[in-house]
């Protein structure tokens, strides 16, 4: 399947003797270009999500011109467009909000534009997720070029990174045991170059994913963002895409069901972050393949977590690296893969990972001497999450795997943190936290607050996990028994809105089950006054996405972009 430059859908603004095509020439004229820049080369989209309030993605204005250095050597032409910067910290109130907006901006952006060829700039959380879905939709070949996690640091002869530590040592502090003087030395320290949260949280394991997917060069996501590994990875991006256009190598032809398991494999050896579970389904959704979390659920129960990085295990993304990253790990699990699929090497995933070895096996475990017994990821159901649930169970403490205990509800999450700090709290280990209102629609932008904090009366006792329900996510960085993704959401009307302090709610990881002990009849009594929570949004993009955000177990995607069918391209006149 080979293009030649009449086969260009660039052609269509460039090559006409029309005065349409004769002002697109001249315009690109207008910017210092030559006429043959556009006449002669496939044009190279560069989407980056680089902004100057985006630490994690601070590199990527540099490395956008490594890209254009590659495409330029293959003989292609490369333009940069800016898109939606959504660094996780920074963005309110969440940048899950924002994900399809991201990946529409990205669909439509390729779409109204003359490009053969695109070249995705990411790497927090969201970016990925979001420009791959748009660049899905839109079609066109498509290589990932990864941010890449940020440098570890070292405190107290200790190896610290961001997030997990970030909470972990937040909780210390408050306990008591680390000061403010401390804290405001870590503040400086524990995030100390530009790049993505540098353990196994959500941004490096959608970015792992994306290459399980074959959407990446083989081992670019381990790559640490400042090594000038990282940066040569950028111009072969840039090189590989050329050859990707004129082969048709789009992402249709890579994105079959046995990627997405090979992904969804990936994510379970990882050890992943639990946020993955909606925006895999969300990418498959896109690609037509169908994709369910009781498919994540089958796979979670087979594959063990052999990477040993925070939070499930001990190491940061830097060792992973030096460990042989992430083609090693595939090479492991490679009787879990399907290793016929393609990539964007042109090759198969066996191809890609063949010869790969674990350079340290106390970072990539061998399958006998797993970093966890259980699996990473528990799908639970039950009358309190019918359509489903999820849980770390790599992450969640193993006494609570079997657990009734009594409901405390929060109604919001400011009701909830205020709670937190009082030292009268009606509370003890034993007791299960709940927070509703905080899903797709009710929050809305089901935000991370999943990993409810421990309240102060507990940790003082030394208490450092309990068991948590909400329908929101939770950090992929953070740890502890949280059952997120509660399904339906109850903001439109799904049982959690049912709940009420006091009652007796039960957890079973191991039958996959999650019920609040409560009959039948009083639960249709306390539903027939249930009145849903009033919305304030009445206008605007946040209106949009109340409207037709789909629940957490269908990926949290827009339903009018769901789907692989074809949009016409634009008429151009
Ligand atoms: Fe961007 Fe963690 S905040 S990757």
């Amino acid at each position: 399947m080979t293009k030649t430059l009449a086969d260009l859908r660039s052609r269509r603004w460039f090559s006409a003797s029309d005065m349409r095509a004769f002002a697109h020439r001249q315009r690109i004229q207008q910017m210092g270009l030559r006429r043959e820049d556009v006449l002669q080369r496939p044009v190279v989209a560069i989407v980056n999500t680089w902004s100057d309030l985006s630490p994690c993605h601070a590199h990527l204005r540099e490395r956008a011109d490594s890209v254009k250095r590659g495409v330029l050597m293959a003989g292609g032409y490369p333009f940069e467009l800016p898109a939606m910067s959504l660094g996780e910290v920074m963005v309110k109130p969440t940048t899950m909000l924002y994900r399809n907006f991201l990946a529409m901006e990205v669909e439509e952006l390729l779409r109204s534009l003359p490009i053969d060829g695109v070249v995705l700039l990411a790497g927090c959380d969201k970016t990925t997720p979001g420009t791959v879905m748009g660049a899905i939709s839109m079609g066109l070949p498509t290589i990932f070029c990864p941010a890449g996690p940020m440098l570890n640091d070292r405190h107290q002869g200790k190896t610290v990174g961001a997030g997990t530590h970030t909470r972990m040592f937040w909780d210390e502090h408050q306990a008591g045991r680390v000061s403010a003087a401390e804290m405001v030395h870590l503040e400086s320290r524990m995030t100390r170059s530009p790049g993505t949260c540098n353990t196994m949280g959500t941004a490096s394991t959608m970015t792992s994913m994306v290459e399980a997917l074959g959407l990446a060069l083989p081992g670019s996501t381990s790559i640490p963002a400042m090594d000038s590994a990282h940066t040569r990875m950028a111009t072969t991006c840039g090189e590989r895409i050329v050859q990707m256009i004129w082969d048709d190598l789009t992402p249709q032809r890579v994105l079959t069901r046995g990627a997405f398991m090979n992904a969804v494999a990936v994510q379970m050896a990882l050890g992943g972050s639990t946020n993955a579970a909606v925006h895999i389904i969300a990418m498959a959704g896109r690609a037509g393949v169908s994709l369910t979390l009781d498919d994540l659920d089958a796979v979670a129960r087979r594959v063990p977590v052999i990477a040993n990085l925070f939070p499930a295990g001990d190491k940061l993304m830097e060792d992973f690296y030096y460990a042989g990253g992430l083609p090693a790990l595939m090479n492991v699990i490679r009787a879990e893969l399907s290793l016929v699929e393609l990539t964007v090497t042109g090759r198969s995933v066996g191809d890609n990972i063949e010869g790969c070895n674990v350079l340290d096996a106390e970072v990539i475990r061998p399958l006998n001497n797993p970093v966890s017994t259980g699996s990473s990821l528990a799908v639970l159901r039950g009358n309190l999450a019918p359509n489903g649930a999820v849980m770390k169970a790599s992450a969640a403490s193993v006494k609570f795997f079997q657990h009734t205990g009594r409901a405390l509800v929060f109604d919001s999450q400011p009701q909830m943190l205020a709670a937190m700090s009082d030292l009268n709290l009606d509370v003890d280990e034993n007791t299960v936290l709940v927070l509703r209102n905080a899903g797709p629609v009710g929050a809305p932008g089901m935000p991370e607050w999943g990993g409810l904090p421990i309240p102060k009366k507990l940790l003082l006792q030394g208490v450092r996990d309990m068991v948590r329900l909400s329908d929101a996510r939770m950090s992929g960085t953070h740890y502890g028994s949280c059952v997120l993704h509660i399904s339906p959401e109850s903001a439109v009307g799904g049982p959690l809105a049912l709940v009420q302090t006091g009652d007796d709610i039960a957890l079973d990881v191991q039958a996959r089950t999650l019920n609040m002990l409560v009959s039948e009849a009083e639960l249709a009594r306390r539903r027939a006054v249930w009145v849903a929570p009033a919305q304030p949004f009445v206008r605007g993009y946040t209106k949009l996405y109340q409207q037709h955000v789909t629940q957490a177990h269908e990926g949290c995607d827009f339903d009018f972009l769901q789907g692989a069918a074809a949009t016409p391209e634009p008429v151009i006149f």
